[in-house]
Formats: C-alpha cells, structure tokens, sequence
C-alpha cells in the first residue's frame, strides 16, 4: 500500500499550483525534486599516448602545489595562449557534439581524442585522482560532473568545461549548452550567467583590485534574482591548473589585490536560480545546489595586458599544429 502522493501523468507548469495539494507552485514544490540527475555508471580511466607530455599529477593523482609567479613571462604567455586557443577549439567541438541520445561518456571520449590529436594532455584527468578527460555538468550539476552513462535529454542544459596541458602550461575554459528545446527560463539563466562571466571580464586591467571582477558579477546577478555559488571560485593558472590567487564572483573588499600585466587567471561564475549552496555526491566531485534547481556556469582564462585585458580561450581559429612543436 502506497501513502505517498505520486505525482500525475501530466504534470503542471512550473508557476501553476503543485499536484500534491501543498498550495505551493509546482515550481517551488515538487518540481525541482522530479527529473533530477541520476549517476550513472562510470567507465574505465582511459590513457594517454607517451608522447604528449604530461602534467606532473598524470602519473600519481597527486597535486603539489608548488610556488609560481602571479606574472609569467612573455614566453610563458605565448605558450598560454596556444593552450587557451586550443581549450577554446575543443571545448566549440565538442558543444557541437551535444543533442538528445547522447552520453556524457560519449562526449569524454570525443574531448580526450580531440586533445591528444592536438598534442595536450586533458588537464582534469587524474588531477586529484578526477577519473575523467572533461568535466560535464547537467541541469542542477553545479560543476565538476564525472562524464557517465547517463543520455542526455530533450531540455536538459549542460556545461562542458575543457582544460588543456600543452607545452607546459594549461588552458581552461567551459560553456553551458543545451538540448533540444530548453525552457525559456533555463535559456535566460544561461545568457545571464555569459553576462556574468563578461562583464567580470571586463573589469580587467592593471591597477584594478581583483575585487572589482566579483562585484560586476554580483551586481548583475542580483539585478536578476539569481544565486552566486561561492563554494567555487577563479583561479590562477600558468604551469599548474590551480595557483594561488582566488577570483570570486561575489564581492569581497578584502579580495584586493592589484591586478599588474601578465596576470593570468580565470573568471568562472556559476549562477543558480535558486540557493546558491551546494551538497556532494558520494563520488565526492559532483556538486549540485541543495534544491535542486538549474545552474550554469561560462569560464575563460584571461591574461591582464597593458591597457586591459586579453581573453587567452576565445573561440578563434587554432592551427592544429604547435608553433612549438619540436
Ligand atoms: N576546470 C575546472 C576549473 O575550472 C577544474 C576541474 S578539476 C577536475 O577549475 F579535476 F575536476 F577536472
Ligand atoms: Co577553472
Ligand atoms: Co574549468
């Protein structure tokens, strides 16, 4: 015998009184509880050929971070923007691939082979023993989804966030797509949180607290009611995936350090329309908010220039040969 309500073969909309008799709409009710990402079954780590180089964590799992300068060398930038260029290129590929039916597994192995062929190491696989090539991230995954087996479905949203290792030095970028025919309010989330990310970017230049990227960010979100997961922030990047300065999307007074050209950091917002707090699944990668609704998150790598900034992962051409390969 069954005392639970089942929800009804058709379902209400999401502004329309929920179907359990509560008095709330559906939306804050049992809709956020109904569709939720289910894990589905991770496959075996996939390898790496011996002549890509490879970062220091790919044999062991293990990150040890080491100290690196906040401003990198002129040639550290070039190797950078030849890593963010081909971020760029896989992450534009690999969106193309997104439609019903597929897997998240499906596309992992796609970026993998797309960074080998280009000769990087796909940053996230085994750094801290991530089991996968990219990071896949549905509807209320926050970030940092394990690719699986689960089908990607009609209304879903995804973001797929693609790091490169080549020549010694990483480019990360993501973006969040959809499939099929999405909700106009999952479509706005998404074009606001690319609002986010730009107008962060956009308060790049020397002098400026980094303080400034968080409270652009801030300003928009709130202009449209939407959450600001603080649990994950930007970062600086150049030889190791991860350094030491932290970019906030919020704004934080005491996060006030100067930027100063040849700065290289990541501006990544992941913007919710419910809370902003998150929980972990047992594989304890996988972020989701606390209620279940949708989340989207834009990244790229950028570098502070003379005069404002560079955007190091901006979908431009990439030759698919190194400028320095040997
Ligand atoms: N690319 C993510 C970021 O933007 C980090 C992923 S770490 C991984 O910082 F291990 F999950 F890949
Ligand atoms: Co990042
Ligand atoms: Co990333």
């Amino acid at each position: 015998m069954r005392s639970t309500p089942q929800p009804p073969q058709a379902l209400p909309a999401a502004n329309e009184l929920c179907w359990c008799g509560s008095g709330r709409k559906y939306k804050r009710c049992h809709k956020p509880l109904e569709g939720r990402v289910l894990p589905g079954v991770v496959s075996p780590m996939r390898s790496v050929p011996d002549h890509i180089g490879r970062p220091p964590y790919a044999e062991t799992g293990q990150v040890k971070r080491r100290a690196e300068p906040a401003v990198k060398s002129p040639d550290i930038i070039a190797r950078m923007r030849h890593a963010g260029a081909t971020a760029a290129e896989v992450l534009r590929l690999a969106g193309e691939m997104v439609k019903p039916g597929i897997t998240t597994d499906d596309i992992d192995i796609y970026v993998h082979d797309l960074c080998i062929a280009r000769g990087a190491y796909p940053s996230p696989l085994n750094y801290q023993n991530y089991p996968k090539s990219v990071c896949t991230s549905v509807n209320e995954v926050i970030c940092h989804g394990i690719p699986d087996s689960r089908e990607l479905q009609d209304g879903d949203i995804v973001n797929l966030d693609v790091t490169c290792y080549i020549n010694g030095v990483h480019g990360d970028t993501n973006a969040t797509f959809t499939v099929g025919n999405v909700s106009d309010e999952d479509r706005h989330l998404i074009k606001v949180t690319e609002e986010c990310m730009w107008l962060g970017i956009e308060t790049v230049k020397p002098n400026a607290p980094l303080s400034d990227i968080g409270r652009a960010i801030e300003t928009h979100a709130k202009k449209h009611q939407m959450g600001i997961v603080r649990a994950f922030i930007g970062h600086g990047i150049g030889e190791q995936f991860h350094t030491d300065v932290q970019i906030l999307h919020y704004y934080e007074p005491r996060n006030n350090m100067l930027m100063r050209p040849g700065m290289t950091f990541t501006i990544e917002p992941m913007i919710t329309l419910g809370s902003d707090k998150h929980r972990m699944w047992d594989d304890e990668w996988t972020a989701v908010t606390i209620d279940g609704q949708r989340t989207a998150q834009f990244e790229h790598t950028v570098l502070v220039t003379d005069d404002g900034f560079d955007v190091l992962t901006a979908p431009n051409a990439v030759s698919s040969q190194s400028p320095f390969a040997r």
